[in-house]
């Protein structure tokens, strides 16, 4: 059966571009494979030397997971943190990771831009960490998102060249997944770019229902078409794209036609919009609440789900050890 694992640092909470981009396509293999989803905290490391009390920010990730429908029984749910096996390849694959490829990885640079204070080694082998992550599991498919693809490379570049140093065909070649092919990207409601954390603008799946239509009020617009069948500009095109994705196809086209005929009111679009997120993320919010409250149940996932991840680990660092010859 095919291997899937994928992961998400515990910096913030889940916010929808996390969700449509990423846990949704974790959603439709768990059926399906034998899936590892974990959250990734040494990664957090990297940016947050001080990750303040990481016992709560662990469970905020994992009650959410579980909200969203991650489900334990199908899946194994467990902290990085807890399977020792990661930190044993991660050295072997740093002992064949190059200066040179390191540097250039774009988020590397990036970060080292954004930290320059703070331009570590665990910043610089992000990419083996990542690889470690996948390989651990002998994995062949990882749900992530766009911006992952160049970290999805390097994973495949390690394990190649792993085989080629031992001369075996032990790791396959991690590939990404999207379902339908395309990874989306959720776009942010500021008038530019995509939802995320750090851009600020991100609507989270635990905001509440003031809170979402206050945010979704804001989106920026313009002073309307004044030709019919205009093209969108960005900011209008990201309120379209952002109605694609939790509004009904009926709701989309009435507002495209208004849109066509120069008939929009952005506030009628933007207070239907609004309820449409909150109609989508609201039963969520409930069951995140409801999972934060039950710690025990949380910490009872995370036990069982690092006792499979850990079985899996330990028998692929037994092989590897062979392999190498220790
Ligand atoms: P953020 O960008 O908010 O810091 P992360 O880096 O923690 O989010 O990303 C976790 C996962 O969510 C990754 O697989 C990433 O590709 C996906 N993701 C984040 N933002 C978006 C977005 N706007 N659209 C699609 N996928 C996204
Ligand atoms: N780099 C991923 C991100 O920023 C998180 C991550 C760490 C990951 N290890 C992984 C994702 C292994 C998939 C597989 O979102």
């Amino acid at each position: 059966m095919e291997i899937v694992v994928s992961g998400i640092r515990p910096t913030g909470n889940l916010h929808l571009g996390n969700y449509f981009g990423a846990v949704k396509n974790f959603l439709r293999l768990q059926d399906e494979y034998n899936c590892f989803f974990f959250i990734a905290d040494w990664h957090s490391l990297t940016t947050h030397p001080h990750p303040g009390d990481v016992k709560v920010n662990v469970r905020k990730i994992l009650a959410e997971y579980l909200a969203c429908g991650i489900d334990p029984f199908k899946s194994a749910i467990y902290m990085q943190s807890d399977i020792k096996e990661i930190l044993e390849l991660y050295l072997y694959l740093n002992m064949n990771a190059y200066l040179g490829e390191l540097q250039r990885v774009t988020s590397f640079k990036e970060k080292a831009r954004k930290q320059p204070e703070n331009v570590n080694a665990g910043l610089l082998t992000y990419p083996t960490l990542m690889a470690a992550d996948i390989l651990i599991h002998r994995a062949d498919k990882v749900p992530v998102g766009k911006d992952q693809e160049q970290n999805m490379e390097m994973a495949r570049k390690f394990a190649r060249r792993f085989n080629m140093i031992y001369g075996v065909d032990f790791f396959p070649e991690p590939q990404s997944y999207s379902f339908g092919g395309d990874a989306i990207k959720v776009p942010g409601l500021d008038g530019t770019g995509k939802m995320g954390k750090s851009e600020g603008n991100a609507i989270y799946l635990i905001d509440d229902a003031v809170t979402i239509r206050k945010k979704v009020m804001k989106a920026v617009t313009d002073s309307g078409p004044v030709e019919p069948n205009s093209e969108k500009p960005e900011a209008i095109a990201n309120l379209f794209a952002m109605l694609k994705i939790v509004s009904s196809t009926d709701t989309y086209d009435y507002f495209n036609e208004k849109y066509n005929t120069c008939q929009v009111r952005y506030g009628d679009l933007k207070k239907q919009l609004a309820e449409d997120i909150i109609n989508f993320t609201s039963p969520i919010r409930e069951r995140i609440l409801d999972f934060s409250a039950n710690i025990e149940y949380m910490d009872k996932v995370a036990h069982e789900g690092a006792e499979k991840a850990r079985e899996s680990a330990e028998k692929t660092i037994r092989e590897v050890r062979k392999i190498i010859g220790f």
